[in-house]
Order: C-alpha cells, then structure tokens, then sequence
C-alpha cells in the first residue's frame, strides 16, 4: 500500500490518550486507546491538570503501539526519509480541554515536522461524524447525525462532507453530562453513562414518569431539570429501586433524543440517521433508533460502541477528508478549547 494513503490520527482531548493509523479514509489498520478512567475515578469525574499529565506520560507509547500494531516501523525507513510510511498526522485542536489538546496537538506538529509530512488540524465534533464513515464507506447523504456525548448534544444535518448546519442542541446539560451527574448522585460511579446502562437493565423504564422537556418544541434538548426531577424523586422516597430510577432516568433521555432524531430526518428529507458520540454506546439508544428507522424507512447507521467513544480512528478518517478538501493546516494553528463545528449557528 502506498504510504500516500495512510493518515496517523492522535486524540487527547479529554480523558483518552488514542493514536490510529487508517489507509484510504476508512480502513482502520490499528486504533490503540489508553483510557484515564482509572486515574479519575477516584475524583468521580476529570480532573483537567491530571489528564494533561497522563497524555504527556501516554501519547508516546500509545503512537508506537499504534505504528507497529499497523505493520509500520517506528524508526522509518531509508526510502520514506525517516518517515514510518504515513502521509500526514491529523490531531485533535478542539473543543476539549487545554492542557490535553495541547499535548496531542504538541506531538503532532513535532511529528509532522520530523517527518516532513502535513499536519491536518481536525475538529473532534467533526471527527465523531466520521466515526460511522469507518464502518459503512458508503453513507448515504444527506443524513442527521445525533451526536451525543459527555460536551455535547447536537442535531447535525449532513449534507456532504464538511458541509454541516446544526438542526438543534442542547440548551444547559449535554446528555452525557446528564448520564454523568445522576449517576454520581445514585452512586453508581463514573463513568455514569455506562454505569446507569448496566444498572437499567435491571430496573422497569416505566416505573417512574419522568419529565421530557422540551419534547413538543422545536430541535432542542434541555437535560438539566430532568436531573432535578430524579434528585427530588429519590429525596422524597428513599425506598425507591436504584435500577427503577436508572432505567426510567434512560428512559426519558432516550425518548427525547430519539423523538426530536426522527423530526429533523423528516424535515430535512434525509436518507438515513446516524449515531454518534459517547452516550450512542447507550444499549436502549441504540435499539430504540434502529425500531425508529425502520418505522421511518430511514438507513440506520450505528458505528460500534468502540468507534461510539473517544478514539483516534475517528480523528485519522476526518483527518483525511480535511487534508482532501483543504490541504494540510498550518503549524500555528492552536488548541482551541471552544471549537464549533463549522456551520454552527
Ligand atoms: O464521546 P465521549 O467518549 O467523550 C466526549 O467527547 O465527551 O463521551 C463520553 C460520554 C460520557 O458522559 C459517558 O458517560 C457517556 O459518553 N457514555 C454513555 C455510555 N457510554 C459512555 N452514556 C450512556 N450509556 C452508555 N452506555
Ligand atoms: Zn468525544
């Protein structure tokens, strides 16, 4: 394979230390990802300084580990000037948090310049997008895509590669916040997203009737008086089952996502929906989307929950397109903590 074809993405912007290689765009020929969950868990959420730490201890590693995972040699060879046969770094600049955007952007650039090939800034909103191009190359669009995760909750139209326009988000907690904060708050642990999903499955999703804000009203989300509504339940009857909470707790989140996913597919006349992003790991989402698709006579696209999460495939597969339509980025581009995804409004 020419090495033309291969991109080496690194992610770093929260709490995941990831290196990729992916050929063509979509072929992923190794994705490592060391997760900090550990290291936090003892906080019951991220701590900014202790993350940018562990990736400074990690990134270098976690590169090697997914240079040789995916056949290349990590000292290069004569042939590529040094280079480990890839034709561009791509690192996430943004959203996230500073000091760990900083790091993998850091080595990145250092790496692009050793190895005389372009380094390719990559949005990470942009790059859960791309997540489901790894898995299905043929994606038809446009597509919604409800992208889903511990930052963000968004509504995204995707009319075609790079050309976005946000249909709705969320207008306090991200969904995955909201996963997060009741966990915590039911002592279920962190990360909260998984921990209710387990729980749940033990519980009754119609044992409690739970607010669904916003559900009538336009493309919007709002998760935070749920999290109140669930903090008042439990204080007003203590007995209640913990799995009852969970499971009607996902209920309500899921029954918004999934309801305001199939009005904006329906008003922009897409030909598919697509999941992305951290909570589209969520077992009840994921069912739940694909009954709606099939009701709607819409392509479901749910990447697996490994390509759902943080992971530096995603970053490599947008890298590519990016460095496709825009060439490479320049070397002074920073980190940029409050990125949007272009076309936001
Ligand atoms: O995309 P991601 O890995 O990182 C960000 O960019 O934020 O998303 C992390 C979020 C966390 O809030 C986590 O609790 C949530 O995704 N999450 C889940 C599940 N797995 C992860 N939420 C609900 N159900 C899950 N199974
Ligand atoms: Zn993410």
């Amino acid at each position: 394979m020419s090495p033309s074809a291969r991109i080496l993405g690194i992610e770093t912007s929260c709490d995941e230390t990831a290196a990729a290689v992916v050929a063509e765009g979509n072929q992923v020929l190794s994705s490592v990802v060391s997760s900090q969950v550990d290291i936090h868990a003892r906080y019951g959420g991220v701590v900014p300084e202790i993350a940018g730490r562990a990736h400074v201890d990690l990134l270098t590693p976690v590169v090697a580990e997914a240079l040789v995972k995916a056949g290349l040699d990590v000292r290069g060879t004569e042939d590529d000037g040094g280079a480990p046969g890839v034709a561009a770094v791509a690192a996430t600049v943004g959203p996230g948090l500073v000091g760990s955007l900083l790091v993998g952007v850091s080595a990145a650039k250092a790496l692009a310049l050793v190895w005389d090939v372009p380094f390719v800034a990559v949005n990470h909103l942009e790059a859960h997008l791309y997540a489901a191009f790894l898995e299905e190359p043929d994606l038809e669009l446009p597509l919604v895509v409800l992208l889903v995760s511990g930052g963000h909750t968004l509504l995204v139209a995707m009319d075609d590669h790079g050309r976005y326009r946000l249909l709705g988000q969320t207008i306090d907690d991200a969904a995955g916040e909201a996963f997060d904060k009741v966990a915590r708050f039911l002592g279920l642990g962190y990360p909260g997203g998984p921990a209710i999903d387990r729980k749940a499955s033990e519980g009754r999703g119609d044992a409690i009737a739970f607010p669904r804000a916003m559900a009538d009203e336009g493309l919007d989300f709002s998760f935070s008086g749920l999290k109140t509504a669930v903090i008042t339940h439990v204080r007003k009857h203590p007995e209640v089952s913990t799995a009852d909470v969970a499971a009607s707790f996902q209920e309500a989140v899921v029954d918004v996502l999934v309801a305001k996913a199939r009005r904006a597919a329906a008003a922009i006349g897409a030909s598919g929906l697509c999941l992305a992003g951290g909570v589209a790991a969520n077992s009840v989402l994921r069912e739940r989307v694909l009954d709606a698709c099939i009701a709607d006579g819409l392509r479901a696209f749910v990447p697996s929950r490994s390509m759902c999460t943080d992971n530096a495939a995603m970053v490599a597969a947008a890298g590519w397109w990016r460095l496709r339509s825009d060439g490479p980025s320049p070397l002074d581009t920073g980190a940029d903590p409050g990125l949007r995804l272009a076309g936001a409004r």
